[in-house]
């Protein structure tokens, strides 16, 4: 105890503190999200994204180049279609000429060295914004969602992706969508399980990037609640019994501790997906000159791997080398 023992000896100089500090992931733990759209030469900025745009497949590739040699690990692909094809069931979602369908080889070849992740979900598909069909009582149908997640991942597979990552939470899909990859003996792909994920304010910005906000309701019915912290773990529980390869919590800065937890009880890679809100507040906060950009990220990204993040899914990604290289 104090005065003999005097804790700040540890950290008087620049070149303690590196040696006594984890440092920051590496590049090739990092994901990022892209969004994808139809089309050539389109490049939307996402207003409430700074930084972030809905692209074609051609300018996706010009953009990932950078990303690409500045070692980071994969993407994630979420697909766009016309407003006008969008239909009760989600139907695009599962057209092999869809957006992500066509990006997937389109990528694999221009970068071998980036893992492929897509999100199989129907909300940017669905004309009603849910994550699943409807049943007449105009909730949710767990069960007619399953088979239509199936089509989409089995279509994603076949296009090439390394990963399929179900985010819907309909109870059953990483099950039903093992069975339907092994049964078109896409045995190699790998599933990333949206596995706790929970009905968060955060993903607001990101449903204006996708143009997938529910018409009617929200998504507590079937979105982890954030209040019930013992579900939320059975959860992931039950996606690693039902065959995920990979773990997730989402979002991530306010769920550091399931985030922990999950680290602790499961021998599963543990992935946490830093959200569009968490990205656009350090960003408004940045502007208003309330913070510094870089100083912010870096410890967000440092608490992320504290908590026991191993994969890092940001759109931070896209600008590593000027935010996290040290
Ligand atoms: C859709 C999906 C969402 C996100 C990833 N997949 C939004 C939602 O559940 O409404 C959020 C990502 C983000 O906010 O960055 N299934
Ligand atoms: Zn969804």
């Amino acid at each position: 105890m104090f005065p003999e023992i005097r804790l700040r000896r540890l950290r008087r100089t620049e070149g303690l503190r590196r040696m006594l500090g984890q440092p920051l992931p590496g590049p090739e733990k990092f994901i990022w999200p892209v969004f994808i759209r139809e089309g050539k030469g389109v490049d939307e900025a996402i207003s409430a994204m700074p930084g972030q745009s809905r692209m074609s497949v051609d300018v996706l590739l010009k953009r990932l180049k950078p990303v690409a040699e500045s070692g980071v690990g994969g993407v994630l692909l979420f697909g766009l279609t016309d407003p006008a094809k969008k239909d009760a069931n989600g139907s695009e979602a599962f057209n092999e000429k869809g957006a992500v369908q066509k990006a997937i080889p389109a990528i694999k070849k221009a970068f071998p060295q980036l893992t492929v992740f897509t999100d199989v979900c129907l909300c940017a598909y669905t004309d009603h914004g849910h994550c699943g069909p409807l049943n007449a009582a105009g909730e949710v149908d767990n069960d007619a969602a399953l088979t239509l997640l199936q089509k989409v991942a089995v279509s994603h597979a076949q296009a090439g992706a390394d990963c399929v990552a179900p985010s819907a939470m309909m109870d059953g899909q990483v099950l039903a969508i093992r069975e339907a990859l092994d049964e078109e003996e896409l045995t190699d792909t790998l599933l990333m399980s949206y596995s706790s994920k929970f009905a968060s304010a955060m993903y607001g910005p990101f449903r204006e990037a996708e143009q997938s906000a529910p018409g009617k309701g929200d998504r507590q019915s079937y979105q982890a609640s954030y209040s019930d912290l013992r579900t939320a773990l059975r959860e992931s529980e039950f996606d690693e019994d039902e065959g995920a390869d990979i773990l997730m919590v989402k979002p991530a800065m306010m769920y550091l501790d399931v985030i922990h937890q999950l680290r602790e009880t499961t021998d599963l890679p543990v992935a946490a997906y830093n959200v569009s809100g968490e990205y656009s507040m350090l960003i408004a906060q940045a502007e208003r000159g309330w913070g510094d950009l870089r100083a912010m990220v870096r410890e967000n990204m440092a608490a992320m791997q504290r908590a026991g993040t191993g994969i890092f899914i940001s759109y931070w990604a896209s600008r590593y080398n000027e935010l996290l290289k040290d």
